[in-house]
């Protein structure tokens, strides 16, 4: 038997580009034990075949984040997550939400996020230099989840800001002062969305915080802590990772200028340029799943409860599904991303996602063509997630 590999997660966190590292691991295996007690899954084949086994669920994940924390909002949000829910419990509430969230919603949203990215790059195109992230990345999804919750715009901030306190919430390492102002900020996210949810059930519109409330299938509904603890899933989900899809394939496009300009002048359609954004540089490097017997994965014999981290960033940029990985080529031959996961949990956001950011790229070719870096680029990965804190840029 081979030694577990001496690849560490959390050695991922302090370096810019984590590729070659994940490249070597993967050159270790596709499947392979670490020292560390998970198991880490970085081939394209085999993380498919992990997110579609059976035997394989979310819901331990949830014990591990619910450790320590409080009766209250936090402890609600976590133990409902539905990222975090196996059968039978999974199939009812994403059932439920199917029933809410449909593509119409999506389709009906298209001509408003069209206005509003052209609205939001008014002000700012040809106006010296700006952060692409906060001024355009972040605010069209901002904007956009919260039209779909039917969050008023003034209130967009504030929900951005609790969002934004309770993300250590779901943190690998976590500093207690960041943790206490989580669990306080998860109170107030709470309270502010059981306020929206009563008014929406005393007069009822056609947002999605309606849909979900009214929702029912085989005569079942929602309950009301689920239905909080998605609205919170929902309003963060909904923008973060958009934000940091679009930021971080925009920074590969102005990285090197032909990039850009193959995009201005339409010798790429922009929808195989968002799909390879999503292969390139997706926002999500990992998921997390616990197989509740022993299974076989690559040939790998994996222990009941062994947690497995699958990098779906290593199978993205897997040699064996796709020729020369390294290389950005919209329109590429080879299986779709995993960006989204798959199976399951496959996420419930992946069409709106992919509109946002078609219509945010279009949009930006025709009113910045001469687009360009105007700073230096710092990457991180925060837990899962791989992004910037800016994008600094002008023309
Ligand atoms: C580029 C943007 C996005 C990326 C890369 C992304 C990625 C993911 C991934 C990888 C998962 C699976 C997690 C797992 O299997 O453990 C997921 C699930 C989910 N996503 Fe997204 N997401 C994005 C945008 C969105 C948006 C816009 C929404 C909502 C409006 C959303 C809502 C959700 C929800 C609710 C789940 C949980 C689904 C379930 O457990 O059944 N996501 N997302």
């Amino acid at each position: 038997m081979t030694a577990p590999s001496t690849f560490d997660p959390g050695d991922l966190e302090g370096i810019a580009d984590p590729y070659p590292r994940l490249a070597a691991l993967r050159a270790e295996g596709p499947v392979r034990p670490l020292a560390s007690g998970f198991v880490a899954v970085t081939g394209h084949e085999e993380a498919l075949d992990a997110l579609r086994s059976p035997a394989c669920g979310t819901a331990p994940i949830a014990a591990r984040y619910l450790d320590g924390l409080p009766e209250g909002a936090a402890r609600d949000e976590m133990s409902h997550r539905i990222n975090f829910l196996d059968p039978p419990d999974h199939p009812r509430v994403r059932g439920l939400v199917s029933k809410a969230f449909t593509p119409r919603r999506v389709t009906a949203l298209g001509p408003w996020m069209e206005q509003t990215a052209d609205d939001l790059l008014e002000p700012l195109a040809g106006a010296g230099p700006f952060d692409l992230l906060a001024e355009y990345a972040h605010q069209l999804p901002s904007l956009v989840i919260s039209e779909l919750l039917g969050v008023p715009a003034a209130d967009r901030d504030t929900l951005t800001v609790f969002s934004d306190r309770t993300a250590p919430l779901l943190g690998v390492r976590v500093d207690e002062t960041d943790r206490e102002a989580a669990i306080v900020a998860a109170e107030e996210f709470h309270a502010y969305l059981a306020a929206l949810l009563d008014e929406r059930r005393a007069a009822p519109g056609d947002d999605l915080l309606s849909a979900l409330s009214v929702a029912e299938e085989n005569g079942e509904r929602l309950q009301r802590v689920e239905l909080l603890s998605l609205a919170a899933t929902l309003y963060s989900a909904g923008h973060r990772t958009t934000r940091d899809l679009f930021t971080n394939g925009m920074s590969v496009l102005l990285s090197e200028p032909a990039r850009w300009r193959s995009v201005v002048r339409g010798e790429w359609a922009i929808a195989e340029v968002v799909n390879e954004f999503l292969r390139y540089e997706t926002p999500t490097l990992f998921v997390a799943r616990i197989p509740y017997e022993p299974i076989e994965l690559g040939g790998v014999a994996i222990d009941a409860f062994a947690p497995l981290l699958v990098y779906l960033s290593a199978a993205n940029r897997d040699p064996a599904a796709y020729d020369d990985p390294d290389d950005f080529r919209p329109g590429r031959p080879g299986p779709a991303p995993l960006s989204f996961a798959f199976g399951a949990h496959y996420c419930l956001g992946a069409s709106l996602a992919k509109a946002e950011a078609e219509v945010m790229l279009r949009a930006l070719a025709a009113r910045c063509p001469d687009l360009r870096l105007a700073g230096d680029l710092h990457w991180h990965q925060r837990g899962p997630f791989r992004g910037m804190d800016a994008l600094p840029v002008e023309g």
